[in-house]
């Protein structure tokens, strides 16, 4: 937690602030939970063992089935905690300071068209895909990092991959 402070604090609002260094003194209150917060720094992520991609970006989540999505959950969830659980909560459980990611697609979920179901993952995939990469700026203050530089594909569709396995019931 210790570099966040420098790194961020001045870019957010005054009051995010005040709520991440609030959650951070809390996490370090809890033996183990500031650790599992992970680090500060994006982390990059070793997603050799997954199915290689190429420069061309997916239109969807390649890895949402087929046999590739157990190994994509295993580094996705580990991918997660060590870059988004600091602001998105630890196993995808949102504290309040960043949106809760596990219901991105849940209005897909309702829907009873196949393929307007397929259109709908399809558009969130690439809008969480894109904002992964290009983090959240607004009005020069920088409210997400961008992971474009750290995360492969390859990482970006297995948090995708983590996030679905952790969808609301
Ligand atoms: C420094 C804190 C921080 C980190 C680290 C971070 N995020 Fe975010 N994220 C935010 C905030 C704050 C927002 C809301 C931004 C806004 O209001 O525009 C956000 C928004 C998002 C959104 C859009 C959500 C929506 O409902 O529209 C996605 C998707 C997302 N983050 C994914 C991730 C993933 C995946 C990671 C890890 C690779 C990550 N974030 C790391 C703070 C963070």
């Amino acid at each position: 937690m210790a570099t966040f402070r420098p790194t961020f604090c001045p870019l957010f609002r005054p009051l995010l602030c005040a709520l991440v260094l609030g959650a951070g003194l809390t996490a370090a209150a809890i033996p183990g939970a500031a650790h599992a917060h992970g680090d500060v720094t994006p982390q990059a992520v070793d997603t050799s063992t997954l199915p290689q991609l190429g420069k061309e970006w997916k239109q969807e989540n390649p890895y949402r089935t087929g046999p590739a999505h157990d190994e994509a959950l295993r580094i996705g969830s580990s991918a997660y905690n060590q870059n988004c659980a600091r602001c998105h909560g630890l196993d995808a459980i949102s504290g309040g300071i960043a949106p809760d990611l596990r219901s991105l697609d849940s209005d897909c979920s309702a829907l009873a068209d196949p393929k307007k179901k397929q259109g709908c993952y399809s558009e969130i995939d690439q809008y969480f895909a894109t904002t992964v990469r290009r983090g959240r700026t607004r009005d020069g203050r920088v409210y997400m990092p961008p992971f474009d530089e750290t995360l492969t594909q390859e990482a970006v569709w297995a948090l995708k991959t983590y996030l679905e396995s952790r969808r609301p019931q």
